[in-house]
């Protein structure tokens, strides 16, 4: 149990993810014991606070997250805010100087975590703001964590890189994917590296496909202005999708290091067959939400929604077919979806295997279900094998049956959540979970082909699907053209063995 030391400099502090988890995963970490007591925070932020009003906010937070959270005066007392203009260098040198008089009180040796909770714009500024200020001119480590989106497209990104290189370099820099924070995510490779079973299985011969769905029950709500400009495509096929199918479909890394893992992700990525024109079309469908019925609540269409045109081309949902061209792969199609106001809210994997060679149950008439391999990401965790087996009382009938594994935490508390597993490894320099750049600028790469052939045609059909359902008809043909259907979110029902 490691325990690391380091002053954490918020930039945002007074912002949605600070409040809503960075406050309470530093909490938690810090009540189980996983911080020691050679911290402290500084938030950063433009309006003007004291240090108790900080102090007060950062409890209110944590509070408002965690039920019973107890005395929280200790953990408080770790924090200090400085109000900061993110343009002038003597806002940086105040901020300097309240750093070095951190840095001795609680003898930090000169580790410093700089995490960028704000708008990308001000990247570029704050980093070489930190660096000719000194703030990175340090005795210890120094680390930038930096929150999505990372650029706009691959040219974007490029800039933004080459801005923030100046002050870090690549082993220095956290790109947050907070998919990869989340236990199911990071259990993708337990499953299929630590089990004799799965990983012989694990390929062309005896996969006919896989489906990464990751649906939302939720609207834009007040994210109009941001996700106008993004779309599902940018929001969550770029980084989180991608990111699931990297781990999917990467070979074994001969070590568990985090280069090594990287570099299998990134092969991945760099055999994803690369979409020209018409294959957009071929390979990709769009939606976008438009009125319905959810949970018995009339909901709005996304182009009626706060700060969206009332035209708007943005989709809100993606489906689409991913080829790994590759000698394990090849073949095999890997079908993604995501998408705003649907059904359910459910990130679910779901591995199907190829019919059997020869089926001998034919005499009931019955058509064999396909083993399937489920990954339940979201809400719940767990996986579940679906076998066949003989119906009980019927000789030689064979049924769907299922094993399940509930991977429940022990409480709410002690189920770490992404950001606390992701700042903790950020804390002890274990980058494995997050994104280098060579997987952002291939991630880019891909979805910037899509993008352009969809900003330069207009989609007509907008809005294509009612809030509330699975997506527009178009993407269930993506996949009956190949001769499959997407599997529910639902767990299947048929008997737990
Ligand atoms: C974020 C997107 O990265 O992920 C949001 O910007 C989306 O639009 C969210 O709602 C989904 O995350 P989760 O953890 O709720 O599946």
């Amino acid at each position: 149990n490691e325990k690391p030391t380091a002053l954490i400099m918020i930039f945002g502090a007074t912002g949605d993810l600070a409040k809503r988890k960075l406050f309470p995963s530093l909490y938690r970490l810090y009540k189980k014991g996983k911080l020691s007591e050679r911290f402290a925070v500084i938030g950063i932020a433009r309006r003007p606070l004291s240090n108790d009003e900080f102090q007060a906010n950062v409890k209110n937070s944590v509070e408002s997250a965690i039920k019973d959270s107890g005395e929280l005066e200790d953990f408080v007392s770790h924090f200090y805010y400085h109000s900061h203009d993110v343009t002038d260098a003597s806002s940086y040198l105040a901020l300097k100087s309240m750093a070095e008089e951190l840095d001795t009180h609680y003898s930090l040796e000169g580790n410093r975590i700089f995490y960028l909770a704000m708008a990308p714009e001000f990247f570029g500024t704050i980093a070489e703001h930190l660096k000719a200020d000194g703030l990175t001119d340090v005795d210890g480590f120094k680390r930038l964590v930096i929150e999505k989106p990372f650029g706009h497209d691959l040219e974007s990104a490029k800039q933004l890189n080459k801005q923030i290189r100046k002050a870090f370099s690549e082993n220095e820099i956290y790109r947050i994917d907070h998919y990869l924070g989340k236990e199911m995510v990071q259990n993708i490779e337990v499953i299929r590296f630590a089990n004799a079973i799965f990983e012989p299985l694990w390929n062309n011969r005896y996969i006919s496909n896989i489906q990464v769905t990751s649906s939302e029950v939720l609207g834009v709500e007040e994210r109009g202005r941001y996700y106008e400009k993004s779309g599902a495509l940018r929001d969550m096929v770029q980084n989180h999708m991608l990111q699931m199918v990297a781990l999917l479909a990467m070979e074994p890394p001969i070590r568990l290091t985090t280069d090594e893992i990287r570099s299998e992700k990134v092969k991945v990525l760099r055999a994803m067959r690369p979409l020209e024109g018409e294959q957009v079309k071929e390979y990709f469908v769009r939606g976008q939400y438009g009125k319905g019925s959810m949970s018995g609540k009339e909901v709005q269409a996304y182009r009626e929604e706060p700060m969206v045109d009332e035209q708007s081309n943005t989709e809100t949902y993606v489906a689409g077919k991913l080829m790994i061209d590759n000698f394990r792969w090849a073949g095999v199609p890997i079908y993604i979806r995501t998408g705003k106001r649907m059904a359910a809210k459910s990130t679910k994997i779901v591995i199907q295997f190829k019919d059997i060679p020869m089926n001998l149950y034919y005499q009931t008439e019955q058509t064999l279900n396909p083993n399937l391999l489920v990954i339940h990401i979201q809400p719940e965790e767990g996986i579940t094998l679906y076998l066949n087996a003989q119906k009980s009382g019927q000789n030689m009938e064979a049924t769907p049956v299922k094993l399940n594994f509930a991977n429940k935490g022990i409480d709410g508390m002690n189920t770490p959540e992404a950001y606390e597993r992701l700042l903790y490894d950020c804390m002890r320099g274990d980058a494995t979970n997050f994104t280098h750049w060579d997987e952002v600028a291939l991630s880019w790469s891909f979805v910037d082909k899509i993008s352009d052939v969809w900003e330069s045609t207009k989609e007509d059909g907008f809005p294509n699907y009612e809030s509330g359902t699975m997506g527009p008809r178009e993407a269930d043909q993506l996949l009956e053209k190949d001769g499959f259907f997407w599997w529910p979110v639902t767990d299947l029902d048929v008997e737990e063995c």
